[in-house]
This record gives C-alpha cells, sequence and structure tokens, in this order.
C-alpha cells in the first residue's frame, strides 16, 4: 500500500481548516499560484530550447534591463491570478503601480505582490532562480477595486507567503502562519507534493551569504561583521564558510533547510544603493515571514523587516536574514555593539 501523497492542494485545505472563518478563496487563491509555478517551471526547465533566453529589451521599473523570461514569468503570474475572482488589486516587481484587476472580473478580499522571476542574472547560466509571492487580506471596505494602500501593508499583516525555486528539481516553500512547508513538483504527474513538513532553520548556521565585492562601500559595522565571520575566535566565533549563489531564493533556500545568515547591506557604491538593492514588498517581506515561522530572523539591521510600514510599492530596504543567532550576532556588529 503506497503512502499517503500529500499534495499542495490537499495541504492547502487542510491549513484552511484550521481557520474556521476561512472560505475557498484562500485555496483557490495558492492553487492558481501554483499553476503559474509549473507553467513557469516548465517553460525555465527547457529555456535553453526555446527563444527565451536572453535580453527583452526593455527595462523595468528599477531600471533593470528585463530578461524575456522575467516578462514572460510576470505575464504568466498575471494571467494565473488575475482571473480568479480573489484578488481586488495585485503588484509585480516587473511592473510599474499597482495592477488593477479588469472591470468584467469580480474582485475579491485578497491582494498578492510578487517577483515573478528572482535571480534573473542566472538565467542564462542554468543557475537556480525562483518567484517569490506575498499575499495580504484588503484593508479598504467594499468589494470594488483595490488601492494602494490595501498594497502598502507592513509585513506582519501577510496571511501567506512563498516561494517557488526552480533548480535541480522544482520547490514550492509556503507558510499561511502555521509553520513552512515545502513540496517537490513530481513531473511525471504534475502534482507538488509535500517533502518537507514543518521547516525549522537551524539557531545558528556556518554558512554566511554575501556579495563581498561591495566590501569597500560597506559600513563598518557591516565589515567589521565579515571580518568577524571569516575568522575562527576561538572564545565565541567559528569558522563559516562563504556560499553567493546570486539568487536570493537559492541563497535563502540553501540556509532555511542548513542554517546560516544571508546580508544584502546598503552601500555608499552609489545613492540609490543606500537601502541596498532588494525590494521590501516582493523580496525582504515573503522572506521575512517564512523564516520567522521557521523559527529564524529577519531584520534590516536594526529594525524587524515585518515591522516596516511601506511607504512606496518600490522602496528598498537592506536585508539580514536566516538562523537568529546568526542575524542577532550581525546585529550587534552593525549597530555597533560589538567590533570583534
Ligand atoms: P531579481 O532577479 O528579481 O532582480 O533579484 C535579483 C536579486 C536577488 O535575487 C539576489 O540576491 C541579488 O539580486 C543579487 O544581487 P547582486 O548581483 O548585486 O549580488
Ligand atoms: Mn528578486
Ligand atoms: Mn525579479
Amino acid at each position: 500500500m503506497d503512502r499517503f501523497v500529500m499534495t499542495l492542494n490537499r495541504h492547502i485545505i487542510e491549513q484552511e481548516r484550521l481557520y474556521p472563518h476561512a472560505t475557498g478563496a484562500f485555496t483557490a487563491l495558492l492553487t492558481d499560484i501554483a499553476l503559474a509555478a509549473k507553467i513557469i517551471s516548465y517553460h525555465v526547465n527547457k529555456a535553453g530550447l526555446v527563444d527565451i533566453l536572453g535580453k527583452s529589451g526593455t527595462t523595468n521599473v528599477f531600471g533593470e534591463e528585463q530578461e524575456k523570461l522575467d516578462v514572460f514569468a510576470h505575464e504568466i503570474m498575471v494571467r494565473s491570478l488575475v482571473h480568479g475572482g480573489k484578488l481586488c488589486a495585485l503588484a509585480s516587481e516587473e511592473s510599474d503601480g499597482l495592477i488593477p484587476i479588469p472591470e468584467n472580473i469580480p474582485k475579491g478580499k485578497y491582494v498578492c505582490l510578487f517577483d515573478p522571476l528572482d535571480g534573473s542574472s542566472n538565467i542564462d547560466v542554468n543557475v537556480s532562480i525562483g518567484t517569490i509571492f506575498s499575499i495580504y487580506r484588503r484593508v479598504t471596505s467594499g468589494d470594488g477595486p483595490g488601492t494602494l494602500e490595501d498594497l502598502l501593508q507592513p509585513g506582519y499583516k501577510q496571511v501567506c507567503a512563498g516561494y517557488v525555486i526552480y533548480g535541480s528539481s522544482t520547490m514550492l516553500v509556503y507558510t499561511t502562519g502555521t509553520g513552512v512547508h515545502g513540496f517537490t513538483l513530481d513531473p511525471s504527474y504534475g502534482e507538488f507534493v509535500l517533502s518537507h513538513p514543518n521547516i525549522k532553520i537551524p539557531t545558528k548556521g556556518k554558512i554566511y551569504s554575501v556579495n563581498e565585492s561591495y566590501f569597500d562601500y560597506w559600513d563598518e559595522g557591516v565589515k567589521n561583521y565579515v571580518r568577524w565571520a571569516k575568522r575562527a575566535v576561538p572564545s565565541d566565533g567559528r569558522p563559516m564558510n562563504s556560499r553567493y549563489i546570486g539568487s536570493l531564493v537559492a541563497d535563502f533556500h540553501r540556509n532555511l533547510l542548513k542554517g546560516g545568515i544571508f546580508l544584502y547591506p546598503g552601500d555608499n557604491k552609489s545613492p540609490d544603493r543606500k537601502q541596498g538593492k532588494l525590494r521590501l514588498l516582493y523580496e525582504a517581506n515573503p522572506m521575512a515571514f517564512i523564516v520567522e515561522q521557521a523559527g529564524g530572523k529577519a531584520s534590516d539591521g536594526f529594525r524587524r523587516i515585518l515591522d516596516i510600514q511601506p511607504t512606496e510599492l518600490n522602496q528598498r530596504t537592506p536585508l539580514i536574514i536566516g538562523s537568529k543567532e546568526d542575524v542577532e550576532i550581525a546585529e550587534e556588529f552593525i549597530q555597533g555593539k560589538r567590533s570583534e
């Protein structure tokens, strides 16, 4: 008798049962995201065979050149989500401003913000990339179109966050506030199957993950932390190992499973990098919700990421995220409470 196969759909329905007032809307919404993930995964895995690699010739609101797969993933996410009638508004890293739900489609009580393809610089070289999503309940009354107010909510208001990693296998990892659960796509029958129930991040790890090419532009506290991480301090330190893939989803996923810390600090290389590169709404908030649910921590070096009140859709934030003890040590250095 083969073991019971816990698919993503079954799991979501079980999660809904934990919330007495939940309707099927949530299940339908997550099912739509899972469908988009399967379609994107299918195209990522055959990207080299069809004309979907390379630059699209356009730039996004951040002035970043868009890859064809960035635009493709964006369109798949919008198309899969907008028709379900569960959302009153959307927002995507790859498009500027609020994405409205078409007139003729009923508006739902949720909003979804997403990074359709994370790790774009790695697309053409077959390195793991991902999709990141975040869901909030609308805060404006009525059942009309959503507004910016519904999108600009602090991260602790999220009702769901997750990511898909297109790697050696395609995995979907998500939380609705009762733990973190990982599903692996079984391509033989196109289902996400529970493979990593109740993921917990080790309280400390041996991996630090940061792009050290910006070292000279960091504030002193960040420099001191990375210097410390590199050398064993017999009394209270330990030699750490450096790993940096350049796709947030892949660097985060490795640390979630093995323990460790990822840093994308602000730097002084140019004025627009003072707050770092990563986006609060599309990357930091969903990853912060997930890591806290797994027992880890996420801050900008000073504040809990989930407490930050967004003021605009595209705002960036420094991100220090991972094993609780590692993040707390990094915060001590960044806040100047410790220099070695
Ligand atoms: P995106 O492809 O969605 O723009 O995200 C890329 C981000 C993130 O995935 C990664 O951690 C970071 O860019 C890497 O930036 P650097 O190349 O500056 O290290
Ligand atoms: Mn990204
Ligand atoms: Mn992206």
